[in-house]
């Protein structure tokens, strides 16, 4: 994949802002935040997609991830005051540029309907009814081009010593990633071989279009 962009080196950030990066608050484990930061730097060169980006500690991984370049990073989510608020200091914290990010407010299962911006990269983390992840593959996938990866969170169990130490979490995700697996295959399955999967990390699936949309 050929890369304009700066050296990789330049794009991470420096020690301190780093520390304080892996610690705003968020759901993402610090590995997660890593791997998204990396699929964004590999991955997007014109636009990228959260579904649910909360606090937006995932937001700002995207937003780290394409420094230095134009890329738009695109968040959809039920927002409220307080979240807004919150994320708006949570992007600080990350001493990235936010005017490169564009927030949507709304049920993505509806904004998902007239969507129309082609995607290198999308990262769901909204509802986790399988139904609506289930509506999400199918309103979003059509958007992301050719070497163009999904990513999606608490899909599947990590390693059982990776969570050791976070034991409500282990809870949460063993019923979250059975609700939604039927939801992910049934989607693959539909797919017919459209997407190959790629190493997960922690929770998180992760795969990468290898044919053109239709
Ligand atoms: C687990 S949090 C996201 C965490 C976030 N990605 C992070 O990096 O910490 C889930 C978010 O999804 C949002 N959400 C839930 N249902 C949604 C829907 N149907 N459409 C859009 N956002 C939704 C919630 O408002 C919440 O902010």
């Amino acid at each position: 994949m050929t890369d304009e962009r700066l050296p990789v080196a330049n794009l991470y950030p420096d020690p301190p802002l780093l520390d304080r990066w892996l610690n705003v608050p968020g759901h993402l484990c610090r590995k997660e935040r890593w791997k998204l930061h990396d699929l964004a730097l590999d991955h997007v060169r014109t636009a990228c997609l959260e579904i649910g980006s909360w606090l937006g500690a995932g937001l700002g991984c995207l937003l780290s991830g394409t420094r230095g370049t134009e890329a738009k990073v695109f968040s959809i989510d039920l927002y409220n005051e307080d979240a807004l608020q919150r994320q708006m200091l949570t992007l600080e914290a990350y001493d990235v540029d936010s005017t490169r990010l564009i927030r949507y407010d709304g049920p993505s299962q509806e904004i998902g309907k007239h969507w129309a911006i082609p995607l290198d990269l999308v990262f769901i983390d909204g509802s986790h009814e399988p139904e609506d992840l289930r509506q999400d593959l199918d309103l979003f996938a059509p958007h992301v081009g050719l070497e163009g990866v999904m990513i999606l969170h608490d899909s599947r169990m990590p390693d059982e010593d990776e969570i050791a130490d976070r034991v409500n979490r282990l809870y949460n995700l063993r019923r979250l990633s059975a609700q939604l697996r039927p939801a992910i295959e049934g989607w693959l399955v539909d797919q017919m071989g459209a997407w190959c999967e790629l190493e997960p990390c922690h929770s998180m699936r992760v795969f990468r279009r290898k044919v053109l949309p239709q």
